[in-house]
């Protein structure tokens, strides 16, 4: 049995009852809510945790890349939705090979888009679920939740091979303050408006897809919406916590790192810097910190080039030596995740389980 401290560093360690835990809780809240679930496998991007999610009652998984949607095959889930515009031919030859094997719905907010894939689908002899998407307040991809809606699902409806789904959109609500709150209202008014728009044109609706982490357990408050696509709850982050939509409890990953430098006074190096966290700062926070290191949370993460870690210990109680073993909460999973081949699973001490992350870098 290989032990944690045995493990090479910097390396992504996951405590698996913590996982196991996030994964039910959310699952049950579902069931309870009567809300489909669909998780985004973009935190994970690891099949094996996929199928841990259809096992847990997951209608289906959410990608966001076709090289994602070929790996994630091998999760065994009945459903797979791209939340994502597929364009161009070769991609959409590769998405239609997938199609062949699962049930495939693909979200976009553009005729051209819909008609692109209506070809390939035609051609392949499948059948596709489309939904429309609409922008809730993001500013990203996403038509307006009014006539803008009705004629792309008008379009969406005429082309062959392809099944009108529902709407779909992604309520990029940061914290449940009062602020976030008004935003919630706010969706859920322009899905309201989006819903109407469509009942008017006598187009059905079947699917009301939305839902992230930060307002995951207030999902059944967004009005109309009937299945969330949470990703981040699976592992949880430093961000997560900071915005209150979990506890440090329910952070399931760490970065392992060793102190490699101690040269310079009330500073140390660590063995990771962005190519093992990813850059992403917090959220809302104004100091620029990089990740928590659980032993010393008065350390400041401040700095990284790509293998080195700056950490100002001028406000920290303890020192640490050269080959000290730390472990560090990262600000943003999803990002770090993607720059790790291995995940690796523990209980206790022990490592139980090693995971091979295979849709890490699959951009394409
Ligand atoms: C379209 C879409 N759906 C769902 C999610 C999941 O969000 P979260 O990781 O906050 O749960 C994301 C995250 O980026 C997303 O882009």
């Amino acid at each position: 049995m290989v032990k944690i401290a045995d493990l090479e560093t910097p390396a992504l360690i996951v405590d698996l009852d913590i996982m196991e835990r996030n994964l039910a809780r959310v699952a049950d809240y579902a069931r309870q809510r009567n809300l489909r679930l669909r998780p985004h496998t973009k935190t994970h991007k690891t099949p094996a945790m996929g199928a841990r999610q259809v096992a847990l009652g997951a209608v289906g998984l959410t990608i966001a890349k076709v090289g994602e949607a070929e790996v994630m095959l091998g999760a065994g889930s009945p459903d797979l939705l791209i939340m994502y515009p597929v364009i161009g031919r070769s991609k959409l030859e590769r998405l239609m090979r997938v199609a062949r094997q699962t049930r495939l719905t693909v979200s976009m907010d553009s005729l051209e888009a819909a008609r692109q894939l209506s070809d390939a689908a035609s051609e392949a002899q499948v059948n596709v679920g489309v939904l429309a998407e609409i922008d809730v307040g993001m500013g990203r991809v996403g038509v307006a939740p009014g006539p803008e809606l009705v004629e792309l699902a008008r379009g969406m409806l005429r082309l062959p091979a392809l099944t009108f789904e529902g709407i779909s959109f992604y309520p990029h609500i940061k914290m449940l303050d009062d602020e976030g709150n008004a935003q919630l209202k706010a969706v859920s008014a322009m899905i309201d408006c989006a819903l109407a728009g469509l009942r008017r044109e006598g187009i059905a609706v079947n699917i009301v897809t939305g839902g992230s982490t930060p307002t995951l357990f207030d999902s059944h408050r967004f009005a109309g919406m009937n299945e969330i696509r949470p990703g981040t709850y699976i592992y949880n982050d430093r961000s997560v916590v900071s915005v209150g939509a979990c506890g440090w409890e329910d952070v399931a990953a760490r970065m392992l790192v060793t102190v490699v430098s101690t040269a310079k006074k009330d500073h140390m190096i660590i063995d990771g810097g962005s190519k093992t966290f990813s850059s992403d700062r917090l959220p809302l926070a104004g100091e620029v910190t990089f990740g928590l290191i659980e032993e010393e949370p008065d350390a400041l993460f401040h700095k990284m080039n790509e293998e080195h870690g700056y950490v100002d210990m001028s406000r920290a109680k303890g020192r640490f030596q050269v080959g000290d073993r730390l472990r560090v909460i990262p600000n943003h999973i999803c990002a770090a995740v993607n720059l790790h081949e291995r995940v690796y699973g523990y209980r206790g001490d022990t490592v139980e389980q090693v995971f091979v992350v295979e849709g890490r870098g699959k951009l394409q």
